[in-house]
């Protein structure tokens, strides 16, 4: 079977049988297929698409394509969360430990920040001391004994689709669905995951802008769930605007923190409740955890007693976190510039935009564009306002969190873009649009 014949067979409207999709990873992971025929496969694929088989074979061909990571004798049962990427988005940094709390084992490999999008990684390091690379003993060490682990996903996990990614990055062929799909599935099931909550986001700050996108993405990843004997659950969430306040790593993992003690933002906390009840019901697998006013009072109780933040802390002193500076934030990184931005006019806000938001966030040090940037841990933005708020000229919108004065200047005229105002009131968005249940489905 030779590349050049599947690359030809997907340009001309092909399907690709198992056994090819699963040849030609494994040429692209061996290096026997070079770079540009995998290429030229992307943008086959990028053009023509995948059926739904077509899909599953690729996400099982990547997630094998490295370890499988098996942690059955630790948690019989193990669920995992993705999001897609957003502004603002702390969420793992609540519910994992939320969910944990209820007596859940939770064993979560993350990423860095890459754009515009934050990482969880990033933030857990901004607590002084947090390890995110662990080795594969201190990961099944931690779990068995705390029943809770946060930590960088090994290299040994699903290397095609680090290999295809940096390809996709560069020959314009990221924007496809089933390589979208199969790379996050690919992950999931690499890491040994039984039970996926998908935060699927939507909006200006996220990948996917429009709901029929999301929809149509959250789609096939829950049918890849079905097909691959995986039980998948898809929340479609708002990236129009931050989700929470705080954009930046330890301004998040402030916010974090007041969000575990009870006193968080209303719509981040109800994301968290959303998520975290997703995340019981798959955990419950149909016998327990199946009503969500009972999830999100258990949820409510977990933050409300304590423990919720209590797990925060256990995760982070086992990680050689400095719990500190979570008893008192005021002890994690802080910029040395911190000013307030205003209402330009009176009016309604018609307009909070994530992903404006975002590269002032960016431009002030707190993202990285290339995987070898360093970030700067202490600068950021809290965007304190939603859209459909009355504001008055001068009315407080946002702080800066900054290092240096020629940055803030530019974040400062990029910040008159995130805000529109109008005379008449404006609706305010959902936090979500919908959610697709696979257990609901097969
Ligand atoms: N996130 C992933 O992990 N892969 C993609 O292709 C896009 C977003």
């Amino acid at each position: 079977m030779r590349a050049v014949d599947i690359i030809t067979r997907k340009r001309d409207g092909y399907e690709l049988s198992r056994e090819e999709i699963t040849n030609f990873l494994q040429g692209v992971v061996n290096g026997t297929i070079p770079d540009y025929q995998a290429a030229a496969w992307l943008m086959a694929v990028f053009l023509r698409g995948m059926t739904r088989r077509e899909t599953v074979d690729l996400t099982l061909a990547m997630a094998h394509s490295g370890d499988i990571l098996d942690l059955s004798d630790l948690i019989p049962y193990a669920v995992d969360k993705h999001s897609s990427g957003g502004v603002g988005d702390k969420t793992s940094l609540v519910v994992v430990p939320l969910v944990a709390a209820c007596g859940v084992p939770l064993a979560k490999m993350s990423g860095r920040a890459l754009g515009y999008s934050g990482g969880t990684l990033d933030k857990l390091e901004a607590i002084p001391g947090f390890r995110v690379a662990l080795t594969g003993e201190e990961f099944r060490d931690l779990i068995r004994r705390n029943g809770i682990v946060l930590a960088g996903q090994s290299l040994s996990l699903a290397p095609a689709d680090g290999k295809l990614y940096a390809l996709r990055d560069v020959t314009g062929t990221v924007p496809s669905l089933p390589l979208i799909a199969s790379s996050i599935m690919s992950k999931k099931i690499a890491a040994g995951a039984n039970g996926i909550l998908l935060d699927v986001k939507l909006g200006s700050g996220a990948f996917m802008k429009t709901l029929d996108e999301a929809r149509a993405l959250a789609q096939i990843m829950v049918q890849i769930g079905l097909d691959a004997g995986r039980d998948v659950t898809a929340v479609l969430s708002d990236m129009n605007q931050p989700l929470g306040e705080a954009i930046g790593n330890a301004l998040e993992v402030e916010e974090a923190v007041h969000t575990l003690r009870g006193q968080g933002p209303a719509d981040f906390t109800e994301h968290c409740l959303v998520a975290g009840s997703e995340m019981l019901r798959l955990a419950g697998q149909g016998a327990r955890w199946t009503d969500d006013a009972e999830n999100r009072a258990l949820l409510a109780e977990k933050l409300r007693s304590g423990e919720a933040f209590e797990k925060f802390k256990l995760l982070a002193s086992a990680q050689g976190g400095d719990t500190r500076v979570l008893d008192d934030t005021s002890l994690l990184p802080q910029a040395p510039i911190v000013v307030t931005y205003g209402a330009k006019q009176d009016g309604y806000l018609s307009k909070v935009d994530a992903l404006q938001a975002a590269i002032a966030a960016f431009d002030l040090g707190a993202g990285r564009e290339k995987k070898t940037d360093d970030l700067d841990l202490s600068v950021g933005i809290k965007v304190h306002v939603k859209q459909g708020d009355k504001v008055q000229a001068g009315q407080t919108l946002a702080t800066f969190y900054a290092n240096s004065a020629e940055k803030l200047a530019s974040a400062r005229v990029l910040m008159d873009d995130v805000f529109a105002y109008s005379p008449e009131s404006v609706p305010e968005l959902p936090l979500f649009y919908g959610v697709i249940r696979g257990s609901e489905l097969s």
